[in-house]
C-alpha cells in the first residue's frame, strides 16, 4: 500500500521560515520533518510513498531521491500549478492503486496504522478520516459523526461557536482508489472544502476514526514553537540522533563546548557543534548542526536550524532561526528570522 503525502503548500503561516523551502521541510529535532514522517511510516510496513510537491520541490527531491537512502521507494507527483488538496490527490492518481494512505505532511503525529486499517476494513469505508480531538477546532476540519463513526457533516475552519464538536481532521485519510473518479482532472479541488462534504452528501462511506498520541499541525510559529518545548519535555517520543545526556540534554556528536558552559535542560544540541566559554544555553534550546555559539552567549527558549552562528555576548531569547543565521552581539528576543545573513537589533 502506498503513501500519499501533500507536500506542495506554500506554509504562508510560517513565513518567513518558509520563504524558501517547503513547509515539511522545516526541522523537528534537527531533520527535516518529512525525513521522519517517512521513517514513521516505513515503521508501520509502508516501503511506497508518493509525495505530491509544487512549491520548492527540487529542496525535496534532491533531499530524498528515490528514496533509498532511507530504505523505501519514493516518487514525485508534481503539480504545475497548485492544485489544493483534492486535486493534489487526484493528479497523483497515475501512481496509485487500490487502496492507499494519504498524509498531509505538516502535521506532527504518530498513528497506529494497522489499527485504522483494520476500522476502514471492518466499516468497508471509501474513506476513512483519522481524527483527534483539539480545545479549539476552528482553525482545523471539524466533523460530526454517528454512533457508527459514520461522518454525517465536514465543516472546513468553522467559527470556534459553530463548530459540531471538538473531533477534526487530523490530516490522515484512508481511501478507496475507486473515488478519485468523483474528483474533477486538472482543475484546483479542496479535499476539505468541498470534495469530503460533496461526498458525504451523495451518501459515499465516509468514516472518522479517532487516533490517540501525539498531534500537532507545525503550520504556525506558535504552534511549530510548541511542539519543540513538547519534544524536549519527551511529550512526543521522537527517534532523534543525538546521545541522551540525562536528565533532558541531548547532545550530538562531536559537540565542543568551551569553560564554564551551563545546560538548563531541556536542551538539544545537534553535530559538529561549538559552543563558547560561559554560555548558558537552555532551558528550551535547541541547535543545530555545524553552529557556532559564542562565548557568554544566553540562548533560551530558541530554536536554531544548522549553521547558525551567533556572536559572543548576544542573548537570543524566544527567537526561531533558518539555516546559516548569523546573529551580532545583540539582544534578541522573540525574532523569526530566514535568508538574511545578519540579523541586526530589532
Ligand atoms: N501538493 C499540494 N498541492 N499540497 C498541498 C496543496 C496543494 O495545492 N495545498 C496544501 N497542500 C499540503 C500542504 O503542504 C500541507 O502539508 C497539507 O497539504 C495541508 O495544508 P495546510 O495548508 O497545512 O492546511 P491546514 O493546516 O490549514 O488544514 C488542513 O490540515 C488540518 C490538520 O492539520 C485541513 O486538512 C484541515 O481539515 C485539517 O484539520
Ligand atoms: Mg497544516
Amino acid at each position: 500500500m502506498k503513501a500519499l503525502l501533500l507536500a506542495g503548500g506554500l506554509g504562508t503561516r510560517l513565513r518567513p521560515l518558509t520563504e524558501n523551502l517547503p513547509k515539511p521541510m522545516a526541522r523537528v529535532g534537527n531533520r527535516p520533518w518529512l525525513e521522519h514522517l517517512i521513517l514513521h511510516y516505513k515503521a508501520q510496513g509502508v516501503s511506497d510513498f508518493v509525495l505530491a510537491v509544487k512549491y520548492y520541490r527540487e529542496l525535496i527531491e534532491s533531499c530524498f531521491g528515490d528514496g533509498s537512502r532511507l530504505g523505501v521507494r519514493i516518487e514525485y507527483s508534481v503539480e504545475k500549478e497548485l492544485l489544493g488538496t483534492a486535486g493534489a490527490v487526484k493528479n497523483a492518481e497515475p501512481f496509485l492503486d487500490g487502496r492507499f494512505i494519504v498524509v498531509n505532511a505538516d502535521i506532527i503525529h504518530q498513528v497506529d496504522l494497522a489499527s485504522a486499517l483494520a476500522f476502514h476494513e471492518r466499516r468497508g469505508a471509501d474513506v476513512t478520516i483519522c481524527l483527534t480531538e483539539v480545545d479549539d477546532p476552528s482553525p482545523y476540519g471539524v466533523v460530526e459523526q454517528n454512533e457508527d463513526g459514520r461522518i454525517l457533516r465536514f465543516v472546513e475552519k468553522p467559527k470556534k461557536e459553530e463548530a459540531p464538536s471538538n473531533r477534526i481532521n487530523a490530516g490522515i485519510y484512508i481511501m478507496e482508489r475507486s473515488v478519485l473518479e468523483r474528483i474533477p482532472a486538472g482543475v484546483a479541488v479542496s479535499i476539505e472544502k468541498e470534495t469530503f462534504p460533496q461526498w458525504i452528501a451523495s451518501g459515499a462511506g465516509v468514516y472518522g476514526h479517532p487516533i490517540g498520541g501525539y498531534w500537532m499541525d507545525m503550520g504556525t510559529k506558535a504552534r511549530y514553537r510548541q511542539l519543540h518545548w513538547d519534544l524536549l519535555d519527551g511529550r512526543f517520543p521522537l527517534p532523534t540522533d543525538g546521545e541522551d545526556a540525562g536528565e533532558g540534554i541531548w547532545l550530538g556528536e562531536n559537540v565542543r563546548t568551551g569553560q564554564g558552559v551551563l545546560f538548563v535542560p531541556p536542551v538539544m544540541i545537534g553535530d559538529d557543534v561549538t559552543i563558547g566559554d560561559r554560555a548558558v544555553i537552555g532551558p528550551y534550546a535547541v541547535i543545530g548542526s555545524g553552529s557556532r555559539i559564542g562565548s557568554q552567549v544566553r540562548l533560551s527558549r530558541s530554536i536554531l536550524w544548522d549553521r547558525c552562528k551567533v556572536h559572543g555576548g548576544a542573548q537570543v531569547n524566544e527567537c526561531i532561526l533558518g539555516s546559516g543565521m548569523r546573529v551580532g552581539p545583540h539582544i534578541l528576543h522573540e525574532a523569526v528570522c530566514n535568508r538574511i545573513r545578519e540579523v541586526q537589533r530589532p
